[in-house]
């Protein structure tokens, strides 16, 4: 067929995908060698991932290149009433979700009130577990925040690399569970305030999520205020160091400073787990718009985007591997967020579960 110059570019827009999946096809019937299995014959939907073409190896083949993230939803509608008033409400700010996303994974909803079978058995199709924001410090939500972080405890004892990203509240609930003392916090004015984080003199960041931050911007979080802190409550490095069992879980690497130059400890790494906590948001910068104070330069996105790779960098060690069919039933995508940003305050998205 004759191509005329405006022809042609519609024709190489039908041929390339044509192409690409031809190509999928020929590498993946290469790889396997002498069979090759029709869709209906692959029991396992995840099958064809874990195949790379014989040209493309996998870079390790022991990490999960297909990581999946569970989120704990957290009371109420997140929007103070506004979206819903159910008792049983619960919500999952989608900031939470488009970071774990960013970082090159899925995410399952732990809807923290679904009966515990349930909920247990959602723990099994995940690599890694964020705890969000928010305000629940008791009742069912502090005990099943405890049971699953008992657990995630477990799996990392008898050597399956299991993830924890505990944010703001997340800081809050693993202090206290850790310490075995709910009255270990302190209160803070850190209310809407972008700050910065600085770091625990002659600190080793090696193994933590600052270890690949690039210099430059490493130096930045100490001097520009890079990082949204939404917080009323926290705990003084004195206070973390004085609890025995604080100090001898979690290691300081940085503190920052509240509005009246209070000092508090803003992340932690946990010295023989990869359980990491932030009494600030790194979620925000990239995924929230309502409160003005959420710093948007290119510097604190990169700061979101760092913390979202060390996440899932650290997720792809897991060597849990789910059946496929289930972690597709229970995936983030069965649900649709609701958008109720135009409020001008609070979240922009979030997905509720009643
Ligand atoms: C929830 O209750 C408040 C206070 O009564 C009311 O203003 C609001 O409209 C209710 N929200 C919904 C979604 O019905
Ligand atoms: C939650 O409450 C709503 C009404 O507020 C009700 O329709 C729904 O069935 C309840 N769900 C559960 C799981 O109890």
């Amino acid at each position: 067929m004759p191509s005329s110059p405006t022809r042609r570019k519609p024709r190489n827009c039908l041929w390339i995908p044509i192409l690409l999946c031809l190509f999928n096809e020929l590498s993946f019937a290469e790889a396997e060698s002498s069979t090759i299995l029709l869709p209906s014959q692959q029991n396992n939907a995840d099958s064809v991932s874990t195949t790379f073409s014989a040209h493309c190896p996998a870079p390790d083949p022991s990490l999960n290149y297909r990581p999946v993230i569970g989120i704990l939803s957290h009371p109420g509608d997140g929007a103070s009433g506004r979206l819903s008033n159910a008792t049983n409400a619960s919500y999952i700010a989608a900031s939470y979700v488009k970071f774990v996303e960013s970082g090159g994974a899925r995410v399952i909803p732990l809807i923290f009130n679904e009966p515990e079978e349930i909920l247990f058995e959602k723990l099994e199709l995940v690599n890694g577990i964020l705890y969000t924001g928010g305000w629940a410090k008791n009742g069912l939500y502090y005990d099943i925040v405890e049971k699953i972080f008992k657990k995630i405890l477990e799996k990392n004892d008898v050597g399956d690399h299991f993830p924890v990203y505990a944010i703001c509240l997340g800081f809050e609930l693993l202090s206290m569970i850790v310490s075995e003392d709910r009255n270990i916090l302190e209160t803070f004015d850190g209310a809407n305030q972008a700050s910065t984080l600085q770091f625990v003199k002659n600190i080793n960041i090696e193994g933590t999520l600052f270890q690949r931050f690039p210099p430059e911007l490493l130096k930045k979080l100490s001097t520009d205020c890079l990082v949204m802190q939404n917080h009323h409550y926290g705990i003084s490095p004195e206070r973390m160091q004085a609890n025995q069992e604080l100090a001898k879980f979690f290691k300081i690497l940085t503190t920052s400073m509240d509005e009246y130059n209070k000092v508090y400890v803003s992340t932690v790494q946990a010295y023989n787990y990869p359980v990491t906590a932030f009494q600030w948001h790194p979620e925000k910068n990239a995924f929230e718009w309502g409160p003005k104070a959420i710093p948007h330069t290119e510097d604190a996105i990169r700061v979101t985007q760092q913390a979202a790779n060390f996440f899932i960098s650290e997720a792809r060690k897991s060597s849990n591997r789910p059946p496929a069919r289930k972690v597709l039933d229970n995936l983030i995508y069965n649900y649709s967020p609701t958008y109720c940003g135009k409020a001008g305050k609070g979240y922009d998205e979030v997905y509720i579960f009643t």
